[in-house]
């Protein structure tokens, strides 16, 4: 059976584009999959600087997963921090890796763009202590949204330095992007992303989700003349999450006009609504069972280190510590 492993940051509450395009093939891919999936609290140190806002988020991403279907008995769910084997390589792995290879890295180029003066040797890092995660578990796929293929591709290259200086360790993983939600797009049609404040929010209340949905972007066609529904963010988001019908009858609604964007985000909200109707239950069921959810998470972290041990002697082997 093949190995999947992959991470989420706990920077905040789950939205659409995390979820169609990470969350959900996480999910879906238990069944046909060895899955690894941890919370990816490390990373999230670059940004969080208050320590309840980091386990608040850490556990409503937990409770997200959970409610949206992960079984902890098929995908070893797990936290980074309860496993010093990651921080550990990722110190090995920086002692091989040049600094012109991490200041290639998209989100470091975006930090110096935007003249942030403040990112941290952790931002810069960041890439490694990634590549640590993935190579401790020896995965075939790392399956992620497109804005993380760049990681993917560079841990691809610390596992090609590290088994060329110092002998065959680490198996080349590949990222698995599904095409058609690679990139979903958010309420200002720019990426859906927690940073750009354009987010349609899985768990959020009703009326917030509501504002949020009904805040998406659109042109100023009148409501009586026909649109095009390959141009409108409403029907793009809508097509990746209600089902083939459905989308033909909205997309024949747009183009026979008399049809307004207001009457299309209403559907929009009730399928969403609809979509995520027992998830949402199942968030408030499980949000308050705190004993139930940190004992899930230890005995992941149990079984996880099992595995990454194991890596991780095989290198401390390779470099002479053993
Ligand atoms: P954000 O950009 O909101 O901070 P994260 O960086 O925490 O999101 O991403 C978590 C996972 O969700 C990653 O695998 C990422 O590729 C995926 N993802 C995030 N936003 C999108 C999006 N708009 N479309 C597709 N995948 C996304
Ligand atoms: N950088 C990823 C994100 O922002 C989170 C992450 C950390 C990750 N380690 C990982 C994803 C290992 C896949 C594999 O979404």
């Amino acid at each position: 059976m093949k190995r999947i492993l992959s991470g989420v940051q706990p920077s905040g509450k789950p939205h659409l584009g995390n979820y169609l395009g990470a969350m959900r093939q996480h999910i879906e891919m238990q069944k046909d999959f060895e899955c690894y999936l941890f919370i990816a609290d490390l990373h999230a140190l670059t940004t969080v600087r208050d320590p309840e806002l980091m386990r608040k988020q850490t556990y409503d991403l937990a409770v997200s997963y959970l409610a949206l279907g992960l079984d902890p008995e098929k995908t070893v769910f797990f936290r980074h921090s309860d496993l010093p084997e990651h921080t550990e390589l990722c110190w090995i792995l920086d002692c091989i890796i040049k600094m012109p290879f991490l200041e290639r890295a998209h989100a470091w180029k975006d930090a110096q763009e935007k003249g942030r003066k403040e990112t941290t040797v952790g931002l810069f890092n960041y890439p490694v202590l990634q590549a640590a995660d993935i190579l401790l578990y020896q995965p075939d796929l790392v399956p992620v949204g497109q804005d993380q293929k760049q990681h993917v591709e560079m841990t691809r290259d610390i596992a090609i330095t590290f088994n060329n200086i110092f002998g065959e360790v680490f198996k080349l993983p590949e990222p698995f992007i599904k095409e058609e939600v690679a990139v979903v797009p958010g309420t200002d049609s720019q990426k859906m992303s927690k940073s750009y404040g354009n987010t349609i929010d899985i768990f959020a209340e009703e009326s917030e989700l509501k504002k949020q949905v009904m805040s998406i972007v659109t042109d100023s066609t009148p409501l009586e003349k026909p649109k095009d529904p390959g141009k409108c963010n409403v029907f793009k988001l809508y097509k990746l999450i209600a089902d083939k019908k459905s989308v033909k009858d909205l997309e024949q609604k747009y183009r026979k006009g008399g049809f307004g964007y207001g009457d299309a985000k209403k559907l929009l909200l009730k399928t969403i609504l609809n979509h995520f109707a027992d998830a949402r239950e199942r968030y408030k069921e499980l949000t308050p069972k705190k004993k139930l959810i940190h004992e899930i998470l230890e005995n992941g972290a149990k079984i996880a280190k099992k595995v990454a041990a194991e890596t991780l002697e095989k290198v401390k082997k390779k470099v002479g510590y053993r």
